[in-house]
Protein backbone atom coordinates (compact mmCIF):
# COMPACT_ATOMS: atom_id res chain seq x y z
CA UNK A 1 0.00 0.00 0.00
CA UNK A 2 1.35 3.05 -1.10
CA UNK A 3 -1.28 6.04 0.28
CA UNK A 4 -4.42 5.61 2.17
CA UNK A 5 -6.46 7.99 0.82
CA UNK A 6 -9.83 7.25 1.17
CA UNK A 7 -12.33 3.55 1.52
CA UNK A 8 -13.71 3.46 -1.63
CA UNK A 9 -11.45 2.19 -3.10
CA UNK A 10 -10.76 -0.52 -0.24
CA UNK A 11 -11.06 -4.17 -1.42
CA UNK A 12 -12.42 -6.17 1.45
CA UNK A 13 -9.32 -8.44 1.48
CA UNK A 14 -7.57 -5.15 1.96
CA UNK A 15 -9.55 -3.91 4.41
CA UNK A 16 -9.87 -7.00 6.75
CA UNK A 17 -5.85 -7.01 6.21
CA UNK A 18 -5.57 -3.83 8.09
CA UNK A 19 -7.78 -4.68 10.28
CA UNK A 20 -5.70 -7.69 11.25
CA UNK A 21 -2.75 -5.68 11.68
CA UNK A 22 -4.35 -3.32 13.85
CA UNK A 23 -5.43 -6.30 15.90
CA UNK A 24 -1.22 -7.23 16.42
CA UNK A 25 -1.21 -3.46 17.47
CA UNK A 26 -3.91 -3.46 19.85
CA UNK A 27 -2.04 -6.27 21.52
CA UNK A 28 0.97 -4.61 21.40
CA UNK A 29 -0.77 -1.55 23.30
CA UNK A 30 -2.48 -3.95 25.70
CA UNK A 31 1.75 -4.56 27.14
CA UNK A 32 3.27 -2.95 29.63
CA UNK A 33 5.86 -1.65 27.07
CA UNK A 34 4.00 -0.04 23.82
CA UNK A 35 6.66 -0.24 22.22
CA UNK A 36 7.98 -1.78 18.53
CA UNK A 37 11.34 -0.40 16.77
CA UNK A 38 9.39 -1.32 13.47
CA UNK A 39 9.67 2.15 12.30
CA UNK A 40 13.29 3.48 13.88
CA UNK A 41 14.52 6.36 11.63
CA UNK A 42 11.63 7.17 9.55
CA UNK A 43 9.73 10.54 9.34
CA UNK A 44 6.27 11.09 10.36
CA UNK A 45 4.81 14.79 9.99
CA UNK A 46 1.38 15.58 10.87
CA UNK A 47 0.40 18.09 8.51
CA UNK A 48 -2.86 19.69 10.37
CA UNK A 49 -4.45 22.56 8.47
CA UNK A 50 -7.90 21.97 10.68
CA UNK A 51 -8.47 21.52 14.08
CA UNK A 52 -8.34 17.92 15.88
CA UNK A 53 -7.97 16.57 18.58
CA UNK A 54 -8.83 13.00 18.94
CA UNK A 55 -7.09 11.78 15.37
CA UNK A 56 -3.65 14.03 15.48
CA UNK A 57 -3.19 12.73 18.80
CA UNK A 58 -3.49 9.20 18.03
CA UNK A 59 -1.87 9.33 14.69
CA UNK A 60 1.13 10.93 16.70
CA UNK A 61 0.85 8.00 19.64
CA UNK A 62 0.41 5.35 16.88
CA UNK A 63 4.08 6.72 14.98
CA UNK A 64 5.60 7.17 18.40
CA UNK A 65 4.55 3.23 19.80
CA UNK A 66 6.04 2.14 16.42
CA UNK A 67 9.95 4.26 16.99
CA UNK A 68 9.29 6.47 14.27
CA UNK A 69 10.29 10.34 15.00
CA UNK A 70 7.14 12.66 14.84
CA UNK A 71 6.95 16.21 13.36
CA UNK A 72 3.82 18.03 14.07
CA UNK A 73 2.47 20.63 11.98
CA UNK A 74 0.08 22.89 12.51
CA UNK A 75 -1.20 25.47 10.05
CA UNK A 76 -1.76 28.04 13.11
CA UNK A 77 1.55 29.37 13.53
CA UNK A 78 2.89 28.45 10.65
CA UNK A 79 3.92 29.80 7.25
CA UNK A 80 0.62 28.43 5.80
CA UNK A 81 -1.13 31.31 7.95
CA UNK A 82 1.42 33.86 6.19
CA UNK A 83 0.02 31.92 2.34
CA UNK A 84 2.66 29.89 1.52
CA UNK A 85 0.88 27.04 -0.78
CA UNK A 86 0.60 23.26 -0.29
CA UNK A 87 2.95 22.83 -2.75
CA UNK A 88 5.93 24.73 -0.90
CA UNK A 89 4.85 23.15 2.42
CA UNK A 90 5.14 19.50 0.37
CA UNK A 91 7.98 20.63 -0.80
CA UNK A 92 9.90 21.60 2.62
CA UNK A 93 8.66 18.52 4.09
CA UNK A 94 10.19 16.41 1.64
CA UNK A 95 13.36 18.77 1.93
CA UNK A 96 13.44 17.39 5.32
CA UNK A 97 13.35 13.84 4.37
CA UNK A 98 9.51 12.92 5.90
CA UNK A 99 8.53 9.06 5.01
CA UNK A 100 4.91 9.94 5.75
CA UNK A 101 2.81 12.53 5.55
CA UNK A 102 -0.69 12.51 7.54
CA UNK A 103 -2.36 15.69 6.52
CA UNK A 104 -5.77 17.30 7.50
CA UNK A 105 -7.28 19.85 5.20
CA UNK A 106 -10.12 21.79 4.69
CA UNK A 107 -10.09 21.25 1.19
CA UNK A 108 -11.77 17.72 -0.50
CA UNK A 109 -8.81 16.42 -2.39
CA UNK A 110 -5.51 17.99 -0.73
CA UNK A 111 -4.36 14.49 0.25
CA UNK A 112 -4.98 13.03 -3.47
CA UNK A 113 -3.22 16.42 -4.59
CA UNK A 114 -0.61 15.94 -2.32
CA UNK A 115 -0.28 11.66 -3.34
CA UNK A 116 0.08 12.19 -7.13
CA UNK A 117 2.08 16.19 -7.75
CA UNK A 118 5.32 14.85 -7.36
CA UNK A 119 5.78 17.40 -4.73
CA UNK A 120 7.02 15.12 -2.49
CA UNK A 121 7.92 11.08 -2.73
CA UNK A 122 6.46 10.22 0.65
CA UNK A 123 3.17 8.01 2.00
CA UNK A 124 0.34 10.17 2.10
CA UNK A 125 -2.20 9.39 5.01
CA UNK A 126 -5.85 11.80 4.83
CA UNK A 127 -6.73 12.59 7.77
CA UNK A 128 -9.68 14.01 6.94
CA UNK A 129 -10.08 16.33 4.00
CA UNK A 130 -12.87 18.61 4.11
CA UNK A 131 -16.08 16.99 3.23
CA UNK A 132 -14.47 13.95 1.22
CA UNK A 133 -13.16 10.97 3.14
CA UNK A 134 -11.67 10.15 6.38
CA UNK A 135 -10.32 6.43 5.70
CA UNK A 136 -8.94 5.81 9.31
CA UNK A 137 -11.96 7.09 11.09
CA UNK A 138 -14.11 4.14 9.14
CA UNK A 139 -11.29 1.53 10.21
CA UNK A 140 -11.38 2.71 13.47
CA UNK A 141 -15.21 2.47 13.43
CA UNK A 142 -15.13 -1.23 11.45
CA UNK A 143 -12.42 -2.28 13.86
CA UNK A 144 -14.55 -0.80 17.23
CA UNK A 145 -17.15 -3.17 15.70
CA UNK A 146 -15.58 -6.22 14.67
CA UNK A 147 -14.03 -6.10 18.16
CA UNK A 148 -17.49 -6.00 19.73
CA UNK A 149 -18.81 -8.50 18.22
CA UNK A 150 -15.70 -11.02 17.77
CA UNK A 151 -13.63 -10.28 20.72
CA UNK A 152 -10.31 -12.14 20.12
CA UNK A 153 -11.76 -14.39 17.41
CA UNK A 154 -12.16 -10.92 15.18
CA UNK A 155 -9.08 -11.92 12.67
CA UNK A 156 -10.14 -12.63 9.04
CA UNK A 157 -13.71 -11.39 9.74
CA UNK A 158 -15.97 -8.93 8.16
CA UNK A 159 -19.23 -7.35 9.16
CA UNK A 160 -21.14 -9.16 7.11
CA UNK A 161 -25.28 -8.53 8.35
CA UNK A 162 -24.32 -5.96 10.85
CA UNK A 163 -27.15 -3.17 10.57
CA UNK A 164 -25.37 0.09 10.95
CA UNK A 165 -27.36 3.37 11.23
CA UNK A 166 -25.89 6.65 10.76
CA UNK A 167 -27.30 9.83 11.77
CA UNK A 168 -27.45 13.43 11.90
CA UNK A 169 -25.63 15.69 9.30
CA UNK A 170 -24.47 13.27 6.40
CA UNK A 171 -23.89 16.59 4.10
CA UNK A 172 -20.97 17.78 5.96
CA UNK A 173 -19.50 14.10 7.26
CA UNK A 174 -16.23 12.74 5.71
CA UNK A 175 -16.66 10.21 8.41
CA UNK A 176 -20.11 9.19 6.92
CA UNK A 177 -18.83 9.25 3.40
CA UNK A 178 -15.87 7.13 4.32
CA UNK A 179 -18.05 4.89 7.10
CA UNK A 180 -20.61 4.00 3.71
CA UNK A 181 -18.07 2.35 1.64
CA UNK A 182 -15.61 0.73 3.96
CA UNK A 183 -19.02 -0.72 6.08
CA UNK A 184 -20.50 -2.07 2.81
CA UNK A 185 -17.50 -3.44 1.52
CA UNK A 186 -17.08 -5.06 4.98
CA UNK A 187 -20.50 -6.87 4.18
CA UNK A 188 -22.46 -4.60 7.00
CA UNK A 189 -25.74 -3.17 5.68
CA UNK A 190 -25.68 1.14 6.23
CA UNK A 191 -28.89 3.09 6.68
CA UNK A 192 -28.67 6.90 6.91
CA UNK A 193 -30.79 8.95 8.67
CA UNK A 194 -30.90 12.78 8.92
CA UNK A 195 -33.16 15.85 7.91
CA UNK A 196 -33.70 15.89 4.00
CA UNK A 197 -31.59 19.15 4.19
CA UNK A 198 -28.65 17.21 5.34
CA UNK A 199 -28.79 14.85 3.42
CA UNK A 200 -25.84 15.20 -0.25
CA UNK A 201 -27.79 15.22 -3.43
CA UNK A 202 -26.22 12.30 -4.70
CA UNK A 203 -26.59 9.46 -1.94
CA UNK A 204 -28.75 7.43 -4.66
CA UNK A 205 -25.19 6.33 -5.76
CA UNK A 206 -24.42 5.54 -2.55
CA UNK A 207 -24.57 1.64 -1.53
CA UNK A 208 -26.50 2.26 1.60
CA UNK A 209 -30.46 3.08 2.38
CA UNK A 210 -32.11 6.49 3.43
CA UNK A 211 -34.14 7.38 5.53
CA UNK A 212 -35.39 10.68 7.65
CA UNK A 213 -37.12 8.94 10.62
CA UNK A 214 -34.79 7.84 13.46
CA UNK A 215 -37.79 6.19 15.22
CA UNK A 216 -38.48 4.32 12.28
CA UNK A 217 -34.38 3.30 12.41
CA UNK A 218 -34.49 2.62 16.02
CA UNK A 219 -37.82 0.53 15.41
CA UNK A 220 -35.97 -1.90 12.81
CA UNK A 221 -33.25 -3.09 15.46
CA UNK A 222 -30.03 -1.75 14.28
CA UNK A 223 -26.65 -3.49 15.92
CA UNK A 224 -24.96 -0.07 15.71
CA UNK A 225 -26.30 3.37 16.33
CA UNK A 226 -23.47 6.14 14.61
CA UNK A 227 -24.31 9.51 15.83
CA UNK A 228 -22.71 12.92 13.88
CA UNK A 229 -21.93 16.09 15.11
CA UNK A 230 -23.79 19.14 13.32
CA UNK A 231 -20.56 20.52 11.52
CA UNK A 232 -21.80 24.60 12.59
CA UNK A 233 -18.29 25.36 10.73
CA UNK A 234 -19.40 24.27 7.34
CA UNK A 235 -22.66 25.61 7.16
CA UNK A 236 -23.11 28.84 5.64
CA UNK A 237 -27.03 28.66 6.16
CA UNK A 238 -29.74 27.27 8.05
CA UNK A 239 -30.27 23.32 7.50
CA UNK A 240 -32.69 22.96 10.65
CA UNK A 241 -35.39 25.45 12.44
CA UNK A 242 -33.07 25.17 15.41
CA UNK A 243 -31.21 23.09 17.97
CA UNK A 244 -34.45 21.95 20.12
CA UNK A 245 -35.87 20.79 17.26
CA UNK A 246 -33.17 19.06 16.09
CA UNK A 247 -32.58 17.06 18.86
CA UNK A 248 -36.05 16.16 19.64
CA UNK A 249 -36.63 14.77 15.87
CA UNK A 250 -32.60 13.46 15.61
CA UNK A 251 -31.54 13.25 18.79
CA UNK A 252 -29.78 10.05 20.34
CA UNK A 253 -32.01 10.90 24.32
CA UNK A 254 -32.58 8.80 26.95
CA UNK A 255 -36.13 7.22 25.97
CA UNK A 256 -35.08 6.02 22.18
CA UNK A 257 -31.60 4.85 24.01
CA UNK A 258 -34.37 2.63 26.25
CA UNK A 259 -35.40 1.65 22.93
CA UNK A 260 -32.50 -0.11 21.72
CA UNK A 261 -31.41 -3.66 22.79
CA UNK A 262 -29.03 -3.56 25.39
CA UNK A 263 -25.85 -4.37 22.97
CA UNK A 264 -26.70 -2.14 20.09
CA UNK A 265 -23.89 -0.46 19.87
CA UNK A 266 -23.53 3.50 20.24
CA UNK A 267 -20.86 5.30 18.17
CA UNK A 268 -19.68 8.75 17.61
CA UNK A 269 -16.44 9.87 16.20
CA UNK A 270 -16.00 12.88 18.25
CA UNK A 271 -16.12 15.50 19.16
CA UNK A 272 -19.52 15.26 20.79
CA UNK A 273 -21.96 17.95 21.61
CA UNK A 274 -24.20 16.55 24.42
CA UNK A 275 -27.40 17.45 24.56
CA UNK A 276 -27.60 18.16 20.71
CA UNK A 277 -27.05 14.76 19.02
CA UNK A 278 -26.62 12.75 21.57
CA UNK A 279 -27.65 12.99 25.46
CA UNK A 280 -25.13 12.77 28.01
CA UNK A 281 -26.99 9.52 29.33
CA UNK A 282 -26.49 7.72 25.86
CA UNK A 283 -22.64 8.86 25.41
CA UNK A 284 -22.55 7.36 29.00
CA UNK A 285 -23.93 4.38 28.95
CA UNK A 286 -22.76 0.84 28.84
CA UNK A 287 -23.70 0.70 25.00
CA UNK A 288 -21.56 3.41 23.86
CA UNK A 289 -18.01 2.44 22.25
CA UNK A 290 -16.70 5.97 22.67
CA UNK A 291 -14.05 5.11 24.22
CA UNK A 292 -13.14 1.77 22.47
CA UNK A 293 -13.12 3.56 19.26
CA UNK A 294 -10.56 6.65 20.74
CA UNK A 295 -8.53 3.41 21.74
CA UNK A 296 -9.09 1.63 18.24
CA UNK A 297 -8.32 4.71 16.51
CA UNK A 298 -4.23 4.17 17.89
CA UNK A 299 -4.42 0.27 16.64
CA UNK A 300 -5.78 1.09 13.24
CA UNK A 301 -2.91 4.00 12.65
CA UNK A 302 -0.44 2.09 13.91
CA UNK A 303 -1.61 -0.70 11.18
CA UNK A 304 -1.75 1.90 8.60
CA UNK A 305 1.51 3.86 9.08
CA UNK A 306 3.15 0.44 9.52
CA UNK A 307 1.81 -0.97 6.32
CA UNK A 308 3.19 1.98 4.02
CA UNK A 309 6.32 2.77 5.49
CA UNK A 310 7.73 -0.76 6.17
CA UNK A 311 6.89 -2.25 2.73
CA UNK A 312 8.41 -1.88 -0.44
CA UNK A 313 7.33 1.43 -1.20
CA UNK A 314 7.71 1.00 -4.70
CA UNK A 315 5.09 -1.66 -5.36
CA UNK A 316 1.71 -0.07 -5.26
C1 LIG B 1 -14.67 14.12 12.72
C2 LIG B 1 -13.94 14.90 11.66
O1 LIG B 1 -13.09 15.73 11.94
O2 LIG B 1 -14.24 14.61 10.51
N1 LIG B 1 -13.98 13.94 13.90
C3 LIG B 1 -12.94 13.04 13.99
O3 LIG B 1 -12.04 13.01 13.20
N2 LIG B 1 -12.97 12.17 15.00
C4 LIG B 1 -16.07 14.52 12.88
C5 LIG B 1 -16.41 15.89 13.39
O4 LIG B 1 -15.60 16.81 13.38
O5 LIG B 1 -17.57 16.05 13.82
Amino acid sequence: MRHLLSTRDLDRETAIGILDVAEDMADVSSREVKKLPTLRGKTVVNLFFEDSTRTRISFEAAAKRLSADVINFSAKGSSVSKGESLKDTAQTLAAIGADAVVVRHSASGAPHTLASAGWIDAGILNAGDGTHEHPTQALLDAFTMRRRLHGSASRGKGLDGVHVVIVGDILHSRVARSDVWLLNTLGAHVTLIAPPTLLPVDTGQWPCEIGYDLDAAIDADPDVVMMLRIQAERMNAAFFPNTREYSRRWGLDASRLDRLRSDTMVMHPGPMVRGLEISAAAADSARSLVRDQVASGVSVRMAALYLLLSGDREVD
